[in-house]
């Protein structure tokens, strides 16, 4: 069997897969995300450490494991003293405190065209660099003490094997690796003052990261179990539904929604504002737009309002609205924006309400705005490279009314797979390929079970839709940056 660990941040999920790729078992634990401030969002790797132990425990008690693959939440910095402890909690993606260390550092590297030139794209506030940049700002003595900089799924892949490393796909979303040359910025680092030997080496990830540790073997009872280096969670679950050659490509509903295509291509965008970032597999590379709260926005508002309770009363709500809610209109910027406004000050906006508005046409609203959200990333893909299919993973892909709103919104048919398991599935696949299974025979693992169409009278009502959605954050721009309440 191989076993798939996806670090997520809501959750640490893990699936038994056997070779064939059908799921024999999964497991999952709970993670809490600490929020000191509006802006922060921060994990103890700790939790992370705790949960995996006791998640390969249960495993154990059912399984036989040969290789275990990794995958994890990308961006998150974990900072190592010299005895490999971490330094602090680990600072998360969607953490939105570094706007001026981003500012600073496009400054110091001569703007940013010459910054996507470098690196495939632009600092983020989300990413790895500009959180390092902080550290040594707000908490010099951290910064001195730290002997070692890690991912998610590598402080995991290091605590069960000894061997620190990370993969290309990880590495892509620090902001300090080159994505064509796949290798670490050393003049960036050096310009930024940073030690290029705090960065860990980068292998392919299906590559061997070392055999689990002796101490953890005995302890479950495996013999020589491999640990595959695995990779960041949006390529690997790209992976895992098959999203593998050029041209294809994958929207996922998670907490963050993303678009993500594969390519060939080798040009980054140069308006910055989709991600150009290493895939999984040698060679590819993929672009992607990240919306912060996707799933997020629905689960705020179902857990402060939501009066239904099954999903089921909720869609027949939905369903019994029109496309479009009669102009209720949702800005899903709960925790900021990444693509395409990269603005950490956006915050939600429920807009047009009249007294005749029903519960079913606010709750649809919410569905609309995400995939307004998603659409605003599919449209700047789609204008630097073709994309010939698009697959809809993630736990909203269970909702067929709201993939309909997508379909509709992208004037384009979605397919749902027969398994879709994130990207602890792909990590299983990894794990697979990392110990002899072919990428061919992996590859079949992934399997269309239903494609969903647009509606033609739905697509009319989101054009419109769209361009009042893309409207109202125009207008609320300067507003949000001057009146953001930053506790
Ligand atoms: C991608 C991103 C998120 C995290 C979620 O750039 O920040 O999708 O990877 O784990």
């Amino acid at each position: 069997m191989f076993l798939g660990i996806d670090i997520g941040t809501t959750s640490i999920k893990a699936l038994v897969v056997q070779e064939e790729g059908k799921i024999m078992d999964s497991f999952s634990r709970p993670l809490q995300v600490f929020s000191p401030d509006s802006l922060s969002r921060e994990q103890d790797p700790q939790h992370w450490q705790e949960a995996v132990l006791a998640l390969l425990h249960q495993v154990s008690e059912r399984h036989e494991i040969v290789s275990i693959g990794l995958a994890g939440q990308m961006h998150s910095l974990v900072l190592l003293d010299d005895r490999d402890r971490p330094l602090r909690p680990s600072i998360l993606w969607c953490d939105q405190r570094t706007t001026e260390e981003c500012r600073k550092l496009t400054e110091k590297l001569g703007g940013e065209s010459e910054v996507i030139r470098r690196v495939g794209n632009p600092f983020f506030e989300g990413f790895t660099l500009p959180k390092i940049q902080w550290v040594k700002t707000h908490e010099p003595e951290n910064y001195r003490n730290a002997c070692s900089i890690l991912l998610p799924k590598d402080y995991i892949g290091f605590l069960l094997t000894g061997e620190k490393g990370t993969d290309p796909s990880d590495a892509s979303g620090t902001g300090a690796f080159c994505v064509n040359a796949e290798k670490w910025d050393d003049e960036l680092l050096t310009l930024c003052e940073i030690a290029p030997s705090l960065f860990p080496k980068v292998t392919p990830s299906d590559s061997l990261r070392g055999f689990l540790r002796k101490d953890l073997s005995e302890r479950f009872g495996w013999e020589k179990v491999r640990v595959i280096t695995g990779g960041a969670d949006n390529p690997v679950a790209a992976l895992g539904a098959g999203v593998d050659d050029p041209g294809l490509g994958m929207i996922s509903l998670g907490t963050s929604g993303t678009v993500v295509v594969s390519t060939k291509s080798e040009v980054p965008d140069p308006t910055g504002r989709v991600h150009y970032f290493h895939h999984a597999l040698p060679r590819i590379r993929y672009y992607m737009g990240v919306m912060l709260s996707a799933t997020h926005s629905l689960d705020w508002f179902l857990s402060r309002f939501g009066k239904k309770d099954s999903w089921s009363e909720f869609e027949t709500a939905i369903g019994n609205s029109v496309a479009g809610s009669r102009g209720l209109l949702f800005l899903p910027y709960l925790n900021g924006e990444r693509t395409p406004h990269r603005d950490p000050d956006a915050r939600g906006v429920l807009f047009g309400i009249s007294s005749t508005h029903t519960e079913g046409e606010a709750y649809r609203c919410i569905l609309e705005g995400i995939a307004y959200g998603l659409r605003d990333s599919y449209e700047l893909i789609k204008a630097l490279t073709p994309i010939k299919r698009l697959r809809v993973v993630g736990g909203g892909a269970k909702n067929r009314t709201w993939v309909r709103i997508i379909a509709s919104n992208l004037s384009t048919p979605l397919e749902l797979l027969e398994t879709d398991q994130g990207a602890a599935y792909g990590a299983a696949m990894l794990a697979a390929n990392g110990s002899g299974l072919s990428k061919e025979e992996t590859s079949r693992w992934a399997r269309v079970a239903e494609v969903i169409d647009p509606d033609p009278l739905w697509e009319k009502a989101y054009r419109e839709g769209f361009h009042r959605y893309q409207r109202l954050y125009s207008t609320l721009k300067d507003t949000f940056a001057s009146s953001i309440q930053k506790t």
